[in-house]
């Protein structure tokens, strides 16, 4: 890979051994994806955050790191949340060495917002066209399907790398060239809310790393797309798509593209994911993958509006945005319902507790029984509210 003079005393050690080792990471990538050079990013998401997934080693791996962030960069969700931990039932131990975890990336420089939807608070980090060097994949995929920048899926280590260098190997997504679609898919349903989940749950098994396009009847909102790229990225690795006459479309022409496979789709596939998965044993419920918008808490405090939980429900959401708007949480809250920040039902440890959870989220539906070990059932928002207050 082509390294500019900067860029090469950089890899030699000039800048200090923190950035020489960052950029060991981000030539590595390049030489192995065969890109040409390092582009600039606008800003980073860094992985690689709840102490459930990265362990001593992680820990240790980020404070040994020095120097600052030179773009905007922001956290993951952490394992748990980092005010009200001890509600979660999250033990001494565990929350030391995830206070440590956030600590270290203080330091460099991170913005300490744990969130998959940084593109719900800040409009600023991602705009068309942008490079990127994300790496939530439920982020990934809204980045590149919704807004339209570019980048690629990267790991907890590459992403902190960019974050520190300011730059990421320019190959994958970063080329028009690979966003081109693979796979048409058609949707014969008229579909809303956890529709979407379901629908993302089925395509991303069927398409793996390919780049789907839909043709729907419906048109999803920006809250039903984020939930659509989350259930591909999780049943497959879906990256990018695209839903026509919704988000920005493919850069190339149609004559360009490679459709290996088409797919149609009608309601009662999407029906089978609920009657596969039913939830109404589950004794917990949890909301908010990917973090809630502030249009989902809406929706959530006027079901739970004048009711008392009948079981534990959680409902998962950025700080910046429970911090926005205190009396939706203060509603929510009254029902008896958790609202928690800065974590999520997948990677904190406290779900491990449970035997069997209740989602409204392709997603969660997907990692939740390999990355926790409990059962999952799926359910519509309304379903899973009715479930928490006991009406089954
Ligand atoms: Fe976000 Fe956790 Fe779901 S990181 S996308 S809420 S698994």
């Amino acid at each position: 890979m082509y390294l500019s003079r900067e860029e090469e005393a950089v890899a030699r050690g000039e800048r200090g051994d923190t950035l020489r080792r960052m950029m060991e990471i981000l030539v590595a990538l390049g030489d192995i994806y065969g890109a040409e050079r390092l582009v600039p990013v606008r800003s980073v998401q860094i992985a690689g955050v709840s102490f459930k997934n990265i362990g001593d080693a992680g820990l240790e791996w980020i404070s040994d790191l020095s120097g600052q962030v030179v773009v905007p960069s922001i956290l993951n969700p952490a394992g748990m949340d980092l005010e009200r931990w001890q509600e979660m039932g999250i033990s001494k131990d565990f929350a030391a060495k995830q206070q440590a975890t956030i600590e270290a990336y203080r330091r460099l420089g991170v913005t300490i917002d744990c969130t998959c939807t940084p593109y719900q608070l800040y409009d600023s980090l991602a705009s068309h066209g942008d490079h990127l060097a994300w790496s939530e994949s439920s982020a990934i995929s809204y980045a590149n399907s919704v807004i339209g920048a570019q980048t690629n899926r990267e790991g907890g280590p590459s992403a902190l790398a960019a974050a520190l260098v300011g730059k990421t190997p320019l190959y994958g997504y970063h080329l028009d060239e690979n966003r081109k679609p693979t796979h048409l898919v058609s949707v014969n349903a008229n579909l809303s809310g956890s529709d979407y989940g379901a629908l993302g749950f089925i395509m991303g098994s069927i398409v793996k790393d390919g780049v789907p396009l839909f043709q729907m009847r419906s048109r999803p909102s920006k809250d039903e797309l984020k939930t659509l790229g989350a259930a591909m990225a999780a049943s497959g690795s879906v990256a990018l798509y695209y839903v026509d006459g919704v988000t920005p479309a493919p850069p190339t022409s149609p004559a360009a593209w490679e459709v290996i496979e088409k797919i149609a789709l009608e309601k009662p596939d999407i029906d089978e994911v609920y009657e596969k998965y039913p939830g109404k044993d589950a004794d917990i419920v949890a909301l908010g993958c990917p973090h809630c918008s502030q249009e989902e808490l809406e929706k959530i405090a006027g079901l739970l509006a004048g009711h008392k939980v009948q079981k534990e429900l959680w409902v998962c959401t950025a700080r910046k945005i429970a911090d926005s708007f205190p009396d939706l949480v203060a509603r929510i809250e009254e029902s008896g319902a958790k609202v928690f920040c800065d974590t999520c039902m997948v990677v904190s440890p406290a779900s491990e507790r449970y035997q069997k959870m209740m989602v409204n989220s392709g997603k969660a539906l997907s990692y939740i029984p390999g990355l926790c070990g409990v059962r999952a059932g799926f359910g519509s928002l309304e379903e899973c509210i009715n479930a928490a207050l006991g009406r089954n």
